[in-house]
């Protein structure tokens, strides 16, 4: 891996995934997001992890993709090249994931954090979705799930004018789960990452699904998929072992089967 490191035990249960290109605030160029969908899918695949975190570096999590790269592209280019279907697979990650964002978090960058399950956020972290401004507009999600966010006139706002919202603001409008001094971001994410991880991750899983369910399905449809997966959480020894260890007044010892 070039433009990322891996850490598949960075804690118990816990991979860290650095987005490496600093020089470059870690612009998303096509080999990164490659390297990224491997990564993640190599972890979703490895027993020994149940949650991922995603970062970058105190001054970006990632400043969008990679633009000297897309400048001269045709839309057929664009087409071809089919990089969309890299952000799908990183959207089946099974495990929860979480960004730890600091600096900017703008375009695709933006776009990355909204596709991870929550996010821990830097007093410096900024989000936006610029492209407007170099002549273009999100492509990764930003007008959806930024829409989903923040509400129709807040995300228009921001699309249309390419202007940052801070972490504070983001916090507010529900973009962030937290803000946390810039010292303590990461940590503040393992610490997130560490308490899901002693859940059962055989729940996390099928809970992640049915939250995630909400955005694509009417309520009726959503409350149907839940009752599957809730059906579903019974076939697990987890199941058996939780209600067990509330009976006998014990910690559960959850194995993942
Ligand atoms: C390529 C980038 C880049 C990017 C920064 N760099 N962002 N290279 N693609 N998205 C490079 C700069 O060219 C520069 O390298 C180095 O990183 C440092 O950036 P500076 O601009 O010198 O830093 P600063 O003045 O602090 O400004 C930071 C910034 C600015 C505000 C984040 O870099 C910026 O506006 N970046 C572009 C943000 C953007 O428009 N993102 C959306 C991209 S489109 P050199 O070698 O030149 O010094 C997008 C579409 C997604 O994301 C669609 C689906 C994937």
């Amino acid at each position: 891996m070039e433009f990322i490191k891996v850490e598949a035990q960075a804690r118990p249960y816990v991979a860290l995934v650095q987005l490496n290109r600093p020089k470059e605030l870690n612009a998303l160029n096509l080999q990164l997001m490659g390297e990224l969908r491997d990564a993640l899918k190599q972890l979703d695949e490895d027993e020994q992890v149940r949650v991922i975190i995603v970062t970058g570096n105190e001054r970006a999590f990632a400043a969008g993709a990679d633009i000297k790269q897309m400048a001269g592209k045709t839309a057929i280019d664009m087409l071809n090249i089919d990089q969309f279907s890299t952000w799908d697979q990183i959207k089946k990650t099974k495990k929860p994931l979480i960004a730890a964002v600091s600096g900017f978090a703008l375009g695709g960058g933006c776009e990355l954090a909204m596709t991870c399950d929550m996010i821990i956020a830097s007093e410096t972290a900024m989000f936006g979705q610029p492209e407007i401004k170099i002549g273009v507009m999100p492509g990764a999600g930003g007008t959806q799930r930024l829409t989903k966010a923040l509400g129709k006139a807040k995300a228009m706002e921001m699309v249309l004018t390419g202007k940052f919202l801070t972490a504070t603001d983001a916090e507010r409008q529900g973009l962030v789960n937290r803000v946390v001094p810039v010292e303590l971001y990461l940590e503040e994410a393992f610490k997130l990452a560490g308490e899901i991880a002693q859940m059962s991750p055989v729940a996390a899983k099928l809970a992640k699904e049915a939250v995630n369910r909400s955005f694509e399905a009417s309520l009726e449809e959503g409350l149907y998929f839940e009752r599957k997966n809730f059906y579903l959480c019974f076939a697990s020894e987890d199941q058996k072992e939780g209600m067990a260890a509330f009976i006998e007044k014990r910690k559960p010892s959850f194995s993942g089967r």
